[in-house]
């Protein structure tokens, strides 16, 4: 497999070139900069990518790289620190930038030479996003300026002979113009790819290489019908059928009709499903509790004995499958032995239930990737394209007190508000969006009378990365519409709000 490895020195912004290499079809990993170069030759990579970082190169202690990388006859793109580090090592000085003309943050105009194959059949000029405080004082030998600003003459380098460009800006970002452009003709015109990676390769060899390593065993997963869990299901379907059981625990806490509906997108797959339905069991854990911790604790401890007793019921089950993505292996420390990650399910999985091994066979993708392989494997789009839902369910969205009343209130509130959202063609505008249960009651009025109900807030949210987000702006025509609707069709729901905080300073969740 063609292979890129991006050489990690602790920019920002790293994940997001390893996506842009992929988006390209071209297979690459994220190697922190200290993995000896004796591993990453082991990749046969067909070109380095050095990121970005948050030190400056002249710094004692700051992160360096092996000189001898500069002779595999590999090509190499320096990105802003790791451009600044090419140039260091191969002879040139990087200096702090004496005053603002040097120093460069934000959009920036920038001219290219489109003889340079990093900007062959791009315009000459256009923005580029940089965010550096040092500048090149001097550029190595066998080197040429191939971009500049108003202010820097080397927005850009190369040495074409050797196969080493380096870029001050950041490529990855979309601020930045034709940056994908320019990353993709490094890799097809300076690396030589041919962009091999496509979801239909990785399912095939994936499932040749689970069958190779589970052989005649037995695989048990815990289905969520979150997105990464029903992917790793179907791929693991297809590779060992009848060997694989997959256990969704209903715990009583999903949305309305969502245990039939997981259900149902899995009874056409050829292996055990089981669903356990501890609706009852959870609920009795969790009456009196009002406090979000807590209830979260609850429901990660019932969630792991459940799913423990049915794996003990099973019995002799070898492999332990996991819907672990790479975001999730890059954010534990890249190259580490597989761990069971807590955030992963409900409270994590049982590490005590003896498996001989864990599986993860989405350890090596994005996100992106995952739904693309899901659509593949032939997943209906409404499981490939959902939006998250928090291991603890409706728990958190009933604020205090839980009872099966106030979920089912919630849960046909929360359906009136998606099915509206669907209707009005603004599913793809809203990254996550529901209705939560206020313990706010209030006067109200229906018909002649008097009433004394509860109030429904909805929350939607336009994020990329759940970290910060934005509330979204609903056409009021639609919230006005999910709100009659609510009114007139829940019982005991005699108010709609919009939440309109964005995260900081709220959380997305309610609890
Ligand atoms: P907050 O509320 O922290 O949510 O802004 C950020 C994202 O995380 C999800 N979330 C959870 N997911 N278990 C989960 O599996 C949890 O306990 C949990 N709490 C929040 C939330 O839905 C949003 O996507």
């Amino acid at each position: 497999m063609e292979t890129i490895i991006v050489l990690d020195f602790g920019g920002q912004y790293n994940q997001l070139i390893a996506r842009r290499v992929r988006e390209c079809h071209v297979y690459c990993e994220i190697k922190p900069y200290t993995t000896p170069l004796a591993e990453l030759k082991k990749y046969n990579p067909k070109g380095f990518i050095f990121t970005g970082g948050p030190n400056s190169v002249y710094e004692a202690g700051s992160p360096q790289v092996d000189p001898e990388i500069f002779k595999l006859g590999v090509p190499i793109l320096g990105i802003c620190y790791g451009c600044q580090l090419m140039a260091q090592t191969l002879g040139g000085s990087v200096v702090p930038a004496q005053d603002d003309t040097a120093r460069e943050y934000g959009k920036t105009h920038t001219y290219f030479d489109t003889d340079c194959k990093l900007f062959h059949g791009l315009p000459s000029e256009g923005i580029t996003w940089m965010s550096h405080g040092d500048y090149m004082a001097r550029v190595p030998e066998g080197f040429a300026l191939t971009a500049h600003t108003d202010h820097c003459p080397n927005g850009a380098i190369a040495d074409e002979a050797r196969g080493f460009y380096g870029v001050q800006y950041h490529p990855e970002v979309n601020h930045t113009e034709h940056g994908l452009d320019m990353i993709r003709n490094f890799l097809y015109e300076v690396c030589g790819c041919t962009g091999s990676w496509t979801m239909g390769n990785y399912m095939r060899e994936a499932i040749a290489a689970l069958r190779e390593k589970i052989g005649g065993g037995k695989v048990l997963l815990a289905l969520s019908g979150g997105v990464d869990s029903s992917v790793a299901a179907a791929l693991l379907a297809e590779a060992v059928g009848e060997q694989l059981t997959c256990v969704f625990v209903d715990h009583g806490l999903m949305r309305k009709n969502e245990g039939d509906e997981v259900e149902q997108a899995f009874a056409k797959w050829k292996f055990k499903f089981i669903r356990v339905n501890a609706e009852t069991r959870f609920l009795i854990k969790l009456a009196g509790v009002t406090e979000p911790e807590r209830k979260r604790k609850i429901i990660g401890e019932e969630f792991i004995r459940v799913f423990e007793e049915e794996a003990k019921k099973i019995g002799a089950v070898d492999f332990l499958a996991q819907g672990t993505i790479y975001p999730d292996v890059v954010e534990s420390g890249s190259g580490e032995a597989a761990v069971i990650k807590s955030h992963h399910n409900v409270g994590g999985l049982p590490d005590y239930v003896d498996f001989k091994e864990i599986v993860e066979p989405l350890r090596q993708l994005f996100k992106d990737e995952v739904r693309e392989l899901g659509r593949e494997l032939g997943l209906p789009e409404y499981l490939v394209m959902r939006q998250p839902f928090p291991g603890p369910g409706l728990a958190i969205r009933v604020i205090g007190d839980l009872t099966k009343e106030k979920l089912d209130m919630l849960r046909d509130a929360d359906a009136i508000f998606r099915e509206e959202v669907a209707n009005a063609g603004l599913e793809g505008t809203m990254n996550q969006y529901f209705a939560a249960l206020t313990n706010m009651r209030s006067v109200g009025v229906m018909g002649d009378g008097r009433t004394y109900d509860y109030a429904i807030a909805l929350r939607s949210v336009t994020t990329s990365d759940f970290m910060t987000a934005d509330w979204t702006r609903i056409p009021y025509e639609v919230l006005d519409k999910v709100s009659t609707r609510i009114v007139n069709e829940v019982a005991h729901i005699n108010r709609v709000l919009y939440d309109i905080t964005s995260k900081p300073p709220a959380t997305i969740e309610f609890e």
